[in-house]
């Protein structure tokens, strides 16, 4: 199909080179761009496509597709401004130009963007939940039971009795689990909600979920993992620190630093003189959540992780308030 996908293109460079007025771009811009046009053609042939090949083609189709679109506009504009500049004696070229505003992708964005492909090239899939979650999702299927100490960890919005805004990633595990056979490798991007808010902390911010389970996975294989990711976004030197800690769905738990990267591990502001930084939390899955999800916990192992996204994004964009990102302020936004 990538063939396919490269000859199409060929052919629309070629055929456009020669389009030399208005009603030929027309019939170039059906054949492509129209209901029945190449694109849809090839849009249908995507749903033949294998699951592990889908992601790469569809991401290709729209590549091609934003390249037919942008070539017939710019043509658009070089054929009209043709006959207008024949049809207008007094036009003035010496006036300034109109400037084009465009756009750039949100830095949470850019770094969501960065970490998900980082993963699919370690062989995981990307999985959505919802963001408005049942207590047993958010807490009791995760071994948070209703009056565990855990639960004033995470300042919950409540809907109702047993309906929350999710306040982590973590339940993606669950909705995962509950319908799909191990192995497996997900990550779960998505946006979760608790009620705090200062320099560091905001209602609404940003997770990345990851979780494998397969046959005789041990903690090495997550230490392995959480190397090859934190040195692809943070650079090849980066120091990663495991440090023990305690999360009621995963077990053993850890915490996993870096070494500073505004210091290099001296000692500084950002990291309050330690030289690391806590960038993520991560386990393996307790056997009391495979349970709940009727994995069997003697033949399954797997770990987990969860990271916030908009520290990730402060530490590698030097941000030091997180309200900045949702101001919608175009000056900071433009910087990226
Ligand atoms: N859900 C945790 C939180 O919000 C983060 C987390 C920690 C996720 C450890 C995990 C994990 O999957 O294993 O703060």
């Amino acid at each position: 199909m990538i063939e396919i996908i490269n000859k199409l293109r060929q052919d629309f460079d070629y055929r456009i080179g020669s389009v030399s007025n208005s009603k030929q771009l027309e019939q170039i811009r059906i054949e492509f761009l129209g209901k029945k046009g190449q694109l849809q053609g090839l849009m249908k042939e995507l749903r033949n496509a294998s699951p592990q090949e889908k992601p790469k083609l569809g991401k290709d189709i729209n590549l091609l597709k934003q390249h037919v679109e942008q070539t017939i506009n710019d043509k658009d504009v070089s054929l009209g401004s043709k006959s207008f500049k024949n049809s207008s004696e007094n036009f003035d070229t010496t006036l300034p130009g109109r400037k084009e505003l465009t756009g750039t992708l949100h830095p949470i964005t850019q770094v969501m963007e960065e970490i998900t492909s980082i993963f699919f090239g370690l062989g995981f899939q990307v999985e959505e939940g919802p963001e408005i979650e049942t207590d047993y999702y958010n807490f009791e299927a995760l071994n948070i039971p209703k009056d565990h100490p855990a639960r004033d960890m995470q300042d919950t919005f409540y809907i109702e009795d047993e309906t929350v805004l999710r306040t982590h990633t973590s339940p993606v595990q669950i909705h995962v689990m509950e319908n799909r056979e191990p192995p497996l490798r997900i990550i779960a991007p998505g946006k979760v909600y608790r009620c705090d808010s200062d320099v560091s902390h905001t209602p609404m911010f940003h997770q990345i979920e990851g979780l494998m389970v397969d046959e005789g996975l041990s903690f090495s294989h997550l230490k392995g993992i959480m190397n090859i990711f934190l040195q692809e976004v943070f650079g090849k030197n980066t120091q990663i620190r495991f440090r023990p800690s305690f999360f009621p769905f995963t077990c053993p738990s850890a915490e996993v630093d870096i070494q500073c990267v505004m210091c290099n591990g001296k000692g500084c502001r950002v990291c309050s003189q330690t030289g690391w930084l806590e960038i993520l939390g991560a386990g393996m899955v307790d056997p009391a959540v495979f349970q709940s999800v009727d994995y069997d916990p003697e033949k399954w192992t797997g770990f987990a992780f969860g990271l916030g996204i908009e520290r990730i994004a402060m530490l590698k964009f030097g941000i030091n308030d997180i309200r900045l990102f949702f101001e919608n302020d175009l000056r900071f936004l433009k910087q990226f």
